[in-house]
């Protein structure tokens, strides 16, 4: 397997390829990952198994703040009760998905 510098690098490629990922590749990558059983459909976490293991709310500026890369790893690595996905997504669906949190984003305020 690549290092972790290896990842993040082929994710960065894989995001700056995709610089719009089609809404129907995020779409179903974001449903093959179950990040709505968590997550929910809105990224607020507000659904009984995000409430129960404290899934944060994507939509808020700390978490759209991070880099792509950053989020990427995230998703690949888990982190605490957030499962790793690096073997259930390819390098490009975790490229969906990060798009898919910044769909999420709310407006400033
Ligand atoms: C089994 C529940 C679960 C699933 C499924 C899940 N997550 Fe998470 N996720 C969590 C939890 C819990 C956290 C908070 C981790 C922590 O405390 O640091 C989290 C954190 C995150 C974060 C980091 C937010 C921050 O604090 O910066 C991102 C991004 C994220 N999840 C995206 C996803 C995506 C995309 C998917 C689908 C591929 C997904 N998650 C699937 C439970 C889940």
């Amino acid at each position: 397997m690549y290092g972790r510098l290896g990842f993040a690098l082929t994710v960065a490629l894989a995001i700056a390829s995709v610089p719009a990922v089609a809404q129907d590749q995020a779409a179903a990558a974001w449903k093959k990952g179950n990040c709505k059983m968590c997550h929910g459909d809105d990224g607020s976490g507000s659904t009984p198994a995000g409430k129960a293991m404290g899934a944060r709310d994507l939509r808020v500026p700390a978490v759209q703040k991070q880099t792509d890369v950053e989020i990427a790893k995230i998703v690949a690595d888990g982190r605490k009760k957030m499962p790793a996905f690096k073997n259930k997504l390819s390098e490009k669906e975790i490229a969906a998905v990060v798009s898919c949190v910044r769909s999420l984003a709310q407006p400033a305020k």
